[in-house]
């Protein structure tokens, strides 16, 4: 890859854990994908292509886990998003000077003030700061309180249940009555409401369902609000909304965006990173162990995206989620580097670090005679989960002292002297700019990570090249890859090129065990983005996913589990331009020709299908001419499912979420030869009911 040179900061900056910031580090690669795009794109040429699928030969296995998930917290991907939590800055901690997404509600001449309080943390948990309300002259009528209007808005449905909870106290003796409700943000509407409690002296958790009638109409523009209409004093902690949960887990996962995390039917979840298990300093990193138990217990920690972490989505939800949707975790262990810079020596220096993972390993996998295995057991989940793969660190490509060949040493040594069976993903090692830039040399990885974020022509460009990828070298793991055109979710130009990509996974899959697009989820409201493509988009009420994540969805869901031999010719071309680079302006390079079209079949013999799929990244109909060599008997009716639009630039929105969706229909013509017409701008499963 010619990455390296373009290092210029085209990106947003990001906060440093010690003040400043820097450029977002992964936009190089991005810098690298914008220059790409002065593309010109010739008409295809006439000449008939032909793909030829040899049925005879054995073909090869396909990994079961070959398409998975990454996950990290960027985009308000948990809070804000996935994590079902209402209520923004819950436990007061985003700014310890100023009450940041709440407000004080005075009303009918009732006069209050609000302020961040750390006088009187909750004794025995993780949460020093309140909320404190001064209400002198709050009387019957002239109600005072405090509102949040969560992450850009409360979801309010009709016949829907939600759980309130918050801590609270008031200065001197007595009880006050307080009043919780979910309303409009100008006050006037109350979508449900409920006596919250009486509020003594001693700080007292206390919960509280809201309910909202039929006939409520479907809004955002809402607020929680805790009132009193006593005077004096009161702090709040930890205030807390939840709507319905998937499977109505406490501390749970949104429902709607659950729904199409599972309809990928993922292999796999790499989690928690990505940057954010790295941390924007050693200090600051993904500490799992301070992501468990009852919320007021975690401390939450500043995130590496601009944001602060709640990690009410801990260690034992991610797993949960995994678990949901069937997934294996692919769980990724801090390695001692952080995105500062900072790394941690070999040695001693790095033995916390390690024991650190073998805990973590031991909470996931451990019987309930084990320490960390008994702790996941206190924590709700007795049965130990499965896993197969260990991430050590994540991109430590970008370390400059190029420690990582001995920190990924100790922690290999440790981990297979105790867990032999697990299979270690060294994030260095493989063929992209990136991982390229360190060796492992002193130990052999099971997989290396490889990250590819193109824009859509590298991605064509880059979609064979798995086809002459070095056969003897450790398996590949492709854990961050995208094609990345279209904000704050990819187009349908991205999902052609993502397309292009994936089928070089499956014609390849003796090389490539596994492979997940990222990131996975975007809040698309005004400041909830820091990285511009994405898969799924939501705002606090809906959901969609963009024409990648159908991609990805056809891919997987037509998957057989041997790739079959397949060969391509007369596939017309396209000219692309790749401008000059930023150090020679004057240099233009010349014209590369790049394919239009992209190919990849796989059997399952289990349900007797081959599953041809087909990438037209132009915008003219291609004819292909397919020849199933050595099948015994194909049938001549099958079905087509298709993605397309008629322009590249065509995506799905919050207000548009259908708008490029797979269509389905009966394929007519097939056999053992057949000719087909692959419409413009297209991706096409074609599943042939063969022998
Ligand atoms: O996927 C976004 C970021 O890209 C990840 O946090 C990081 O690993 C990569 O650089």
């Amino acid at each position: 890859m010619q990455l390296k040179k373009m290092m210029v900061c085209l990106t947003k900056r990001v906060p440093m854990s010690r003040g400043g910031t820097r450029c977002a580090r992964p936009r190089r690669r991005l810098a690298a994908s914008l220059v790409a795009l002065a593309t010109l794109s010739t008409p295809p040429a006439m000449a008939q292509t032909a793909v030829r699928i040899d049925l005879a030969k054995p073909g090869i296995p396909v990994s079961p886990t070959l398409y998975g998930q990454m996950t990290e917290e960027i985009n308000f991907s948990y809070d804000g998003g996935l994590y079902a939590e209402l209520v923004r800055n819950r436990a007061f901690k985003d700014n310890d000077g100023n009450p940041e997404h709440w407000s004080v509600v005075q009303e009918a001449g009732g006069s209050a003030a609000i302020a961040v309080d750390q006088r009187y943390p909750v004794a025995g948990t993780a949460l020093p700061n309140s909320l404190r309300l001064d209400a002198p002259n709050a009387s019957p009528g002239h109600r005072v309180g405090v509102a949040n209007a969560g992450y850009w808005g409360i979801p309010v449905k009709p016949n829907t249940s939600y759980r309130a909870s918050f801590y609270a106290k008031i200065n001197g003796a007595g009880a006050v009555p307080l009043i919780v409700s979910i309303e409009g943000v100008d006050g006037k509407t109350v979508y449900a409401q409920a006596e919250g409690g009486r509020i003594d002296g001693e700080w007292k958790r206390y919960s509280v369902t809201l309910s909202t009638a039929a006939n409520v109409k479907t809004t955002s523009d809402a607020r929680l609000v805790l009132a009193t209409e006593t005077p004096g004093k009161v702090w709040f902690s930890q205030v807390s909304l939840f709507p319905p949960t998937y499977k109505e887990r406490p501390n749970g996962l949104r429902v709607d965006l659950m729904e199409k995390l599972v309809d990928m039917k993922p292999g796999f979840l790499r989690f928690p990173g990505g940057n954010y298990l790295e941390g924007g300093s050693v200090g600051t990193r993904f500490k799992w162990k301070e992501t468990l138990g009852p919320i007021e217990q975690r401390p939450g920690h500043p995130g590496t995206w601009g944001y602060r972490s709640s990690d009410g989505m801990g260690l034992l939800e991610f797993l949960l989620w995994c678990e949901d949707m069937k997934a294996e975790p692919v769980l990724a262990v801090f390695a001692g580097y952080a995105l500062n810079g900072e790394s941690v020596p070999v040695g001693k220096e790095l033995e916390p670090f390690v024991q650190e993972a073998l805990d973590e390993i031991e909470y996931v996998t451990g019987d309930v005679s084990t320490k960390w295995g008994a702790q996941r057991a206190r924590d709700g989940h007795p049965a130990p989960f499965k896993l197969r793969y260990v991430e050590i660190g994540n991109e430590d490509g970008f370390e400059k002292d190029k420690t990582y060949d001995g920190r990924f040493a100790q922690f290999h040594d440790a981990i297979k002297a105790k867990y032999p069976q697990i299979k270690l993903i060294s994030t260095v090692g493989g063929k992209d700019w990136l991982s390229a830039q360190q060796k492992v040399s002193s130990r052999v990885p099971d997989l290396v990570d490889e990250h590819y974020y193109f824009n859509v022509m590298e991605m064509l460009n880059e979609a064979a090249r798995y086809d002459s990828y070095e056969r003897r070298g450790p398996k590949v793991f492709i854990g961050e890859w995208a094609a990345r055109e279209g904000e704050p979710t990819t187009n349908l130009y991205s999902a052609l090129a993502d397309a292009a990509f994936m089928a070089g996974m499956e014609r390849n899959a003796d090389v490539v065990e596994m492979a997940c697009y990222a990131p996975l989820l975007v809040n698309v409201n005004p400041g909830g983005m820091q990285w511009q493509s994405n898969l799924i988009g939501y705002d606090v009420q809906s959901s969609y996913g963009s024409p990648s994540y159908h991609a990805q969805k056809m891919f997987k869901h037509y998957l057989g589990d041997v790739s079959l031999p397949l060969h391509a010719e007369k596939v017309s071309m396209q000219s692309w331009q790749r401008p000059a680079s930023k150090e020679k302006p004057e240099d233009l390079p010349p014209a590369i020709q790049v394919p239009t079209m992209f190919f990849s079949a796989t059997r399952s013999d289990q349900r007797g299908e081959i599953y041809l799929k087909v990438v037209n990244s132009v915008g003219t109909a291609q004819t292909v001419q397919v020849d199933l060599a050595g099948a015994a008997k194909v049938a001549a009716e099958g079905k087509a499912i298709v993605l397309s639009s008629s322009r590249k630039e065509d995506t799905n929105t919050i207000t548009e979420p259908t708008k490029v969706v797979p269509v389905t229909s009966k394929a007519r013509g097939l056999g053992k030869q057949f000719s087909y017409s692959f419409a413009p701008y297209s991706v096409t499963v074609l599943v042939l009911s063969a022998k």
